[in-house]
Order: C-alpha cells, then sequence, then structure tokens
C-alpha cells in the first residue's frame, strides 16, 4: 500500500511549480490527480505525464475566481472518480509594489486569485470531502502570510486570510473527518518569481538558497496523508529559516 492508494485529490495552480510537484508526488503514490488550472496547455502536459507513467489523471480547466467554475470542477470530479478525499488550494498571484502605488484593481485581482478562491474551493467540495471520511484541505499561504516584507500589501493580506481562514474551518470541521492546514513557504524557485533578483531572496534565507517545489510537495503530501492524522488547523511553515529569526 502506499500513502494515496485508493485516494482523490484536486490541486489548484497544478500547472506549474508547487502544485506541479505535489500532483506529481500524490500520483506517484497512488493517488489520483485532479489538476485544476488557467493554463490549460502546461497542465494537460502534467495530467498526460501522469497517466504515461501509469497514473490516473485529469486536467481540467478551472477559474478559481469563479464559483460557478468550482461547482463544475468537483462534479467532474466526483463523476470521473467517484469522490474527493484530499483538496490542495495552491493557485495564487502576486502583487510586488508599494501600497501607494498599489490600485484597487491589482488589490481586487490579488485577493480574488490567492484568498477568496480558498474559500470558494472549500464551500464547494466541502460536501464530498466530509462524505469520504478521510477529508484533508492543505490551503498554501506564504511566509507572507506570517510577517511583513514592506510591499505587496495585496499578497500579504490575501494570504494572512488564508492562515486564518485555514484555523477556523479546522475547528467547523474537526468533528466531519475532515482536516484542514495551510503551509507556508518561503523563496521557492518556480515561475511565480519572475524576474525578482534571485540574489537578493537566497542573501535574506538562512539556509542560503531558495526552496524547490519538491520540497514543498513533501510537506503537502504529509498534511494531505493520513501520516498528519491529528493534525488539523496548523499553520506550517517551510522557509529554509526565514521567519524563524
Ligand atoms: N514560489 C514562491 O516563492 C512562493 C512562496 C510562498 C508562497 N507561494 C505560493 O505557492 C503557490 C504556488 O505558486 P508557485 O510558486 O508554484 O507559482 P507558479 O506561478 O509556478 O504556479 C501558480 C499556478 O497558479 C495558476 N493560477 C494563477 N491564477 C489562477 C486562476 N485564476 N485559476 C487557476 N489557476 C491559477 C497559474 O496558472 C500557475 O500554474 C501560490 O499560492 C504562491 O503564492 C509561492
Amino acid at each position: 500500500m502506499t500513502r494515496f492508494d485508493g485516494r482523490v485529490a484536486l490541486v489548484t495552480g497544478g500547472a506549474s511549480g508547487i502544485g506541479k510537484a505535489t500532483a506529481l508526488r500524490i500520483a506517484s503514490e497512488g493517488g489520483t490527480v485532479v489538476i485544476a488550472d488557467v493554463q490549460d496547455d502546461l497542465g494537460a502536459e502534467v495530467a498526460a505525464q501522469i497517466e504515461k507513467d501509469d497514473g490516473k489523471s485529469l486536467f481540467l480547466h478551472l477559474d478559481v475566481t469563479s464559483e460557478e467554475g468550482w461547482t463544475d470542477a468537483v462534479a467532474k470530479t466526483v463523476d470521473a472518480f467517484g469522490g474527493l478525499n484530499i483538496l490542495v488550494n495552491n493557485a495564487g498571484i502576486g502583487d510586488t509594489e508599494p501600497l501607494e502605488v498599489t490600485t484597487l484593481a491589482t488589490w481586487d485581482k490579488v485577493v480574488a486569485v490567492t484568498q477568496t478562491s480558498v474559500f470558494l474551493g472549500m464551500k464547494a467540495a466541502g460536501d464530498a470531502l466530509k462524505k469520504s471520511g478521510n477529508g484533508s484541505v492543505v490551503n498554501i499561504s506564504s511566509m507572507y502570510g506570517i510577517v511583513g516584507s514592506g510591499v505587496s500589501p495585496a499578497y500579504h493580506a490575501a494570504k494572512g486570510a488564508v492562515r486564518l481562514l485555514t484555523k477556523t474551518t479546522a475547528l467547523g470541521w474537526a468533528k466531519e473527518g475532515v482536516r484542514v492546514n495551510s503551509v507556508h513557504p518561503g523563496f521557492i524557485d518556480t515561475p511565480i518569481l519572475g524576474d525578482t533578483d534571485r540574489a537578493g531572496l537566497i542573501a535574506g534565507t538562512p539556509m542560503g538558497r531558495l526552496g524547490k517545489p519538491e520540497e514543498m510537495a513533501a510537506m503537502i503530501t504529509f498534511l494531505a496523508s493520513d501520516d498528519a492524522s491529528f493534525a488539523t488547523g496548523g499553520e506550517f511553515v517551510v522557509d529554509g529559516g526565514y521567519t524563524a529569526g
């Protein structure tokens, strides 16, 4: 038996970076993975890679800001695979400017994709997760959901909200058979970093390097699995020591 035999996971933002590494890891341990993203070609490639390795996977186009989109994605997942055990709310985008020049449009967009999506996802998947009897939600926040950086007001606000949305849902579902935890990555080498100066990020990280998506997938899959059967409402920092000081 492997950890995810017979389990079905839905991973948002599964076309790239941390979500992709998580989808591949779940599949490598026997899980069926639905990859939900707006990057159709990349998402379909991840699903094809899993299928090629004899796993079970499906790509669904999902804009995580759409309530109807969520209803449809959960229904299609349950139709295709008979249920849903694991939800990884991973899709997110950031802003980079100081508060003074951040527009309301930027704020609204970042909050919709990074924060409201987590609310919509848990709402849409709640019934199926409860029915599974071993449900696990892993919400990807950030170390920037715990500490400030001086810029990126929408991202910090959204990631901080994800942290507490996780805790209150964990308490609400504590006796419903669904655990809910948040993961708080440090600087991880994925496309979201764009052209940010890597040297500056590395210099600010006590371990002196960027994290790898696979190192996030290891924590996410721990929380998604029965290995974490008594963990709920927790915040799990994986940041090379950044927030320890
Ligand atoms: N990389 C880091 O340094 C870092 C640090 C802390 C937290 N995080 C968080 O980790 C998560 C994953 O980011 P990543 O680093 O893998 O970046 P990434 O850009 O590689 O992946 C993000 C994925 O989210 C998808 N996405 C964006 N908007 C979407 C939408 N509206 N609907 C559906 N999918 C959408 C993108 O298409 C992409 O595939 C994000 O929530 C991010 O904020 C990343």
